[in-house]
Order: structure tokens, then sequence, then C-alpha cells
């Protein structure tokens, strides 16, 4: 026996980690026809782990406040030793995030993976993709520019249509009268710890429900139905080595792509930084357009579409409610 195996034999005896491993890799079956669309899951993957490790290099030299944030994220660019190439790697990174779940829903969709038996890996996806954009939006209001300050007062401004509890859910939210210091600071916490923990829980509970039914695949084919006298699904191979190895390929490819993007074009023209989010943030200047990066252009598409101010209706219809709950605790006193 090796030193590796009694090391391994000695932590296999306190941790199964020997027995997880063949679990859920070299023991786990996928289908054998994956094809292009099966890169995506693991892409998203790779750009979670990315997001995260360039976000903790960034958060040590970041400031999360009003009056240093804007220029903490200049100082990133210009003096700290490649700290453009972490900056970039992460806002750049989040936008290959988005290309890479959307790409990856599509494929849900194309497929019917959403279906009997994979209803909970969907749900934990829808969750996932919430969660992601509540993180995208709150890490683009660090940098203090013009968008982030106008777009967070768009936004959180969004929540004031609610009736009744509207206005003081704002005010909430904002921990303020106004976007201000206070509201960065919130978002910085939400943004590099709360809701990171919990799109990391959600990816592993998206895993477990997907192993416990198995990948779906282009064919449709039910790899569980066909078994050898092992009971090892004939039209399924393990997943390491061979889908392993297979996904490596597609990351050196996707990493190409991701590298000539950061390197030669990393606000994707406009797209995946704005313009004016390189000037200061000013509560006193209201920019000409406020538009959100592309990957929130369906939801900003409905509400541009959207010319009726409903406005007067939450609040006539937040009246009602209150004239309901008035008669009816009324009602409670009289009886
Ligand atoms: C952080 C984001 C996400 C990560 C890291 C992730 C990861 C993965 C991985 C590794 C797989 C297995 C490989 C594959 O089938 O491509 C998978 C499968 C799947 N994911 Fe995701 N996913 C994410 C978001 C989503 C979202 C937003 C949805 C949909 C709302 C979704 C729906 C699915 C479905 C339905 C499957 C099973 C597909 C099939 O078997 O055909 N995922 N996911």
């Amino acid at each position: 026996m090796s030193k590796f195996q009694a090391f391994m034999g000695w932590i296999d005896d306190r941790l199964p980690v020997t027995a997880t491993f063949e679990k859920h890799m070299s023991k786990y079956y996928a289908p054998k026809n994956f094809n292009f669309w099966y890169f995506f899951g693991v892409f998203s993957m790779l750009m979670l782990a990315n997001q995260i490790l360039t976000g903790v290099w960034l958060t040590m030299s970041y400031t999360p406040s009003a009056e240093a944030a804007f220029a903490s994220v200049e100082y990133i660019m210009r003096d700290v030793e490649f700290g453009w190439l972490i900056r970039y790697m992460h806002s750049t990174g989040a936008s290959f995030f988005f290309i890479a779940v959307y790409l990856h829903m599509f494929r849900g969709l194309m497929y019917g993976s959403y279906q009997k038996p994979r209803e909970l890996i969907w749900i934990f996806g829808m969750l996932i993709y919430l969660m992601l954009m509540a993180e995208a939006f709150m890490g683009y209001v660090l940098p203090w520019g013009q968008m982030s300050y106008w777009g967070a007062q768009v936004i959180i401004s969004l929540f004031g249509a609610i009736p009744v509890i509207g206005p003081d859910l704002v005010q909430w939210i904002r921990g303020d009268f106004l976007i201000s210091g206070a509201t960065l600071n919130r978002f910085f916490a939400l943004h590099v710890i709360a809701l990171p923990l919990v799109i990391v829980a959600l990816v592993v509970l998206h895993i477990l429900a997907l192993h416990e039914v198995g990948s779906n695949n282009p064919d449709g084919i039910d790899i569980k139905k066909h078994k050898d006298e092992k009971g090892r699904p004939l039209d399924g191979v393990p997943f390491h080595p061979y889908y392993t190895v297979h996904d490596l390929v597609g990351i050196v490819v996707f990493l190409f792509v991701f590298c000539a993007v950061m390197f030669f074009m990393p606000t994707g023209g406009g797209f995946f930084l704005e313009p004016p989010n390189f000037e200061e943030a000013n509560g006193l200047k209201t920019p000409a357009h406020i538009a959100p990066v592309w990957y929130f252009g369906a939801f900003y598409t409905v509400l541009r579409a959207w010319t009726i101010d409903l406005r007067p209706i939450s609040s006539q219809l937040g009246g009602v409610i209150l004239m309901v709950v008035r008669s009816q605790s009324c009602s409670y006193c009289l009886g």
C-alpha cells in the first residue's frame, strides 16, 4: 500500500471522501450523448468561482463609503498591482456569467429539462437566477458612478409601487431618505457575503437534486432503463474521467473567448460597463439616459413598454385595503 493510499484510508475512516467522489464523479453515470449545450452548467460554475475569487481580492482594496468608493476603484485600476486585471476579470466576468447562465437556461427550455422528474433542479435554478440578479445589481452600485447611483434610484423606487407599504419599504431598503452612503454600505455587505453564501448553497442543492434523478439529454433517453448485469447504464458513461476531460476542453475554449474580450474590449463597447459609470455619482445631476447593463435588458424593455403610470392605481388599491382592514378591526371592537 502506497503512502497516499494509507493516508486516504485514514481520512476515509473519518470522512467519506472516496465514497463521495465515487458517488458524484467516477461512479456517477451521465448520458453519452451530451452536446454543445451541456457545457454551460460547468461554465456557470467556473464563472461563479471566478467572481468569488476576484471579488475577495477586490475587497482588499475597495472602500465601501460614499466619499471614498469611486476613488478606491480608480486606485485599484491605476495603482494596485494587477488591480486592473482583477477588476476586469470581475466586471467582464459578470457579463460572461450571465451569458453562460442564459444559454444554460435556454438549453433547459429547449430540451424540456424542467419537466418531471427534474422540477426541483429547475426551481433551484430559478432561485439562483433571482439571487444572481440581486447580486449583480448590488455589485453595480459599489463603484459609486453615475449609473450606479441613478440605476439604484430607479430600481429601489420600483418597490414604492407596492400598495400600502411601498413608500416605507423604499426608505427601509435605502436606510435613508435618499440613496446614500448607508445604502452603499448595506449593498456592500449583501454583495460580498450574504448573497454569495445563498447562491453557493443553492448551487450545491441544484447539483444534489440533479445527481438524484440524473441529467436529461438531447434525445430524451432515460439511461436508467437499460443496464448491464452489473447495474451500469448502457447509454451512460462515468462522469469521471469522460466528462471531466471533455468539460476541460470546453473550459479552455471558453477562457480563450473570455480573455479575448477581457483584454481587448473589457467594457464590452459600453454594454458591460457603461460610459456614465466612469463619472462619480452626483445626486444633483441626472444622466440623460438611465439604462441597465445588457443582462437586464429584457426587464428594462418591459418597463419602457409600459407607459401607464401605476402609482394612482396602487395608491387607490392601498386606500381600499386600508378601508377593509379598518372596517374589520372596527367590527371586532363593536363585537
Ligand atoms: C450559478 C448558476 C448555475 C450553475 C453553476 C449551474 C450548474 C449546473 C450544472 C453543473 C448542471 C449539470 C451540467 C449541465 O446540465 O449543464 C446543471 C444542470 C441543470 N441546470 Fe443549472 N446551474 C446554474 C443555474 C441554472 C438556472 C438559472 C437554471 C434554470 C432556471 C438551471 C437549470 C438547470 C437544469 C434544468 C439542469 C438539468 C439539465 C438537464 O439535465 O438537461 N440552472 N446546472
